[in-house]
């Protein structure tokens, strides 16, 4: 049986040592992701760890320290409800010849104990219809509607 090892935030691990072990071939069974350079990688990544108590990564590794999983909570600091935190579930990916052996749960469970612990009031995430059945079972429910407005012209200006 393959064992599993999760990590948040990798502290002691390079960031190219991130790009390179299959981080973002996860993301890919999620959407598109692009071919970033190791500089424009290694840039976001500093960005986020510089505000690493905003931005929670959890990856999990197989055996051979490839990355199988990942995802992400980040925590939006509020006005209301007394300066409250909430946490917003992002970016849950599993390789695909790793999905089904409860991976994606625990990376939920792992990601709701942080904001629980950094005190959000609630985590809340957006997914498709066909995702719904999964999200329940790690303790969620549907809770309003998800609006978007996509820009054509995007490209990161901060
Ligand atoms: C969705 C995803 C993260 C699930 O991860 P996973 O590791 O395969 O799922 P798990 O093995 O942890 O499943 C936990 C439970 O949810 C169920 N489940 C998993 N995917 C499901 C789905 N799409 N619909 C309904 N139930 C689902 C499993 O059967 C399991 O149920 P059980 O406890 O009764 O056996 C994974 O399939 C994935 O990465 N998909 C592609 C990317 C994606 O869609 N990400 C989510 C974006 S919102």
């Amino acid at each position: 049986m393959t064992s599993f090892k999760t990590y948040v935030y990798l502290p002691s691990v390079a960031n190219s040592v991130l790009l390179l072990s299959g981080f973002l071939d996860t993301l890919r069974v999620l959407t598109a992701v692009g071919e970033p350079t190791l500089s424009e990688f290694n840039a976001r990544y500093d960005f986020m760890y510089s505000r690493n108590d905003t931005y929670y990564i959890l990856v999990i590794c197989d055996g051979s320290g490839t990355i199988v999983g990942t995802g992400a909570v980040i925590v939006e600091r509020k006005f209301i409800h007394n300066m409250g935190l909430v946490g917003h579930i992002e970016d849950i990916a599993v390789a695909k010849n790793q999905q089904g052996k409860k991976l994606g749960l625990r990376i939920i469970q792992a990601l709701d104990y942080v904001a629980e612990n950094v005190g959000c009031y609630k985590c809340i995430l957006d997914c498709s219809e066909a995702n719904e059945g999964f999200y329940v079972k790690c303790g969620f429910k549907r809770a309003g509607l998800e609006m978007a407005h996509y820009y054509e012209t995007a490209a990161p200006k901060i």
